[in-house]
């Protein structure tokens, strides 16, 4: 029997951000595990607290707060796919965990269904790229914070590291393409088509937006730290921990709302020209000659205890 279809949110979280290989998964979890290490600790958490997860996906950050929270604590995942909370509340009850965790349909920017001054700690990780009223979520963390709650962010910076094509069409995706930068600059631009650049809501902050938003929203006591690094993809691979593989880089997409690469040659070239763009690129990725960008910010701030 054909599985049923998952939402785009679902389907890229589970498979497409990994190719649709386990083994790579299982990597992506490892690399990750320290990124939901520096989340919780930012929020400081203590046994018997209430911790909201804006945008829980598959539960990495939520199921992570479920120890620090303790035997009293209790957590609750929103996100706005229905089907990925259905996966965490499956997960949930087969841990044996159903008692101490909640699931709430709800975009960032709209927590309507969760009381004010109701949590203890807000983390959201990776969420805030998709939210086009960035504000509106800001004004919601605050606002279902209890007084001298905690607000605990982890985003990408991807007006840093977005595949970028420069005018000259040389690189794509990092790999030198100067002898076939026709083929490159139609494929870049299915990429930009889907997530223009001036207006992509990941596409659209920096770190200094978010210290800025949490500041005008009411926020105190506010950190942010920010890692920015350029590098060989080798340099990448051995901190990540994949492999290079053509395969999985043609089945899987930067995020849920991007075309996979095959997705993207097949819609920008003719068979001609996709063997021929394949022909250039699988070389430099099987050898992974390329050049990374990435740069993430790790927020941290308190909800005033007179609020
Ligand atoms: C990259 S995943 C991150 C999931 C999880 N936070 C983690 O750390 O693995 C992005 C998540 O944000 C959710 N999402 C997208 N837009 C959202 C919105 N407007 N409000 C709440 N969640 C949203 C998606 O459904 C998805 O679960």
């Amino acid at each position: 029997m054909a599985e049923p279809s998952r939402d785009k949110w679902s389907e890229w979280l589970l498979a497409r951000r990994d190719g649709g290989d386990p083994e790579q998964r299982k990597k992506t979890l490892e690399f990750l595990a320290p990124v939901r290490g520096r989340v919780l600790d930012n929020a400081d958490l203590s046994g018997g607290e209430t911790l909201l997860d804006v945008g829980a996906g598959d539960g990495l950050i939520a199921f992570g707060a479920l120890d620090k929270v303790g035997e009293d604590g209790t957590v609750v995942f929103s996100d706005i796919s229905r089907d990925l909370l259905e996966h965490s509340e499956k997960l949930a009850k087969e841990m044996g965990e159903s008692e101490r965790c909640r699931f709430i349909e709800a975009s960032a920017d709209d927590l309507s269904d969760v009381e004010s001054s109701s949590m203890d700690v807000v983390t959201t990780r990776s969420v805030l790229i998709y939210v086009e009223d960035k504000r509106r979520a800001f004004e919601e963390f605050h606002r279902v914070l209890k007084p001298g709650g905690r607000l605990s962010i982890f985003e990408p910076i991807n007006r840093f590291n977005a595949p970028s094509l420069p005018s000259d069409g040389r690189l794509f995706m990092g790999y030198d393409t100067a002898s076939v930068r026709d083929l490159a600059r139609k494929v870049w631009t299915i990429y930009d088509r889907r997530q223009p650049r001036g207006t992509d809501p990941m596409l659209d902050f920096d770190e200094r937006d978010l210290l800025a938003l949490a500041e005008d929203t009411g926020f105190e006591e506010i950190s942010l730290e920010y890692e920015a690094k350029v590098a060989p993809a080798s340099v990448f691979s051995e901190e990540w921990g994949w492999t290079p593989s053509w395969e999985r880089l043609l089945k899987s997409s930067g995020n849920p709302k991007a075309p996979t690469l095959e997705e993207a040659m097949d819609e920008a070239l003719s068979p001609e020209e996709r063997e021929r763009f394949a022909a250039h690129l699988r070389p430099l990725v099987e050898r992974g000659e390329r050049t990374m960008r990435d740069a993430v910010a790790y927020l941290r701030s308190v909800k005033n205890k007179e609020a």
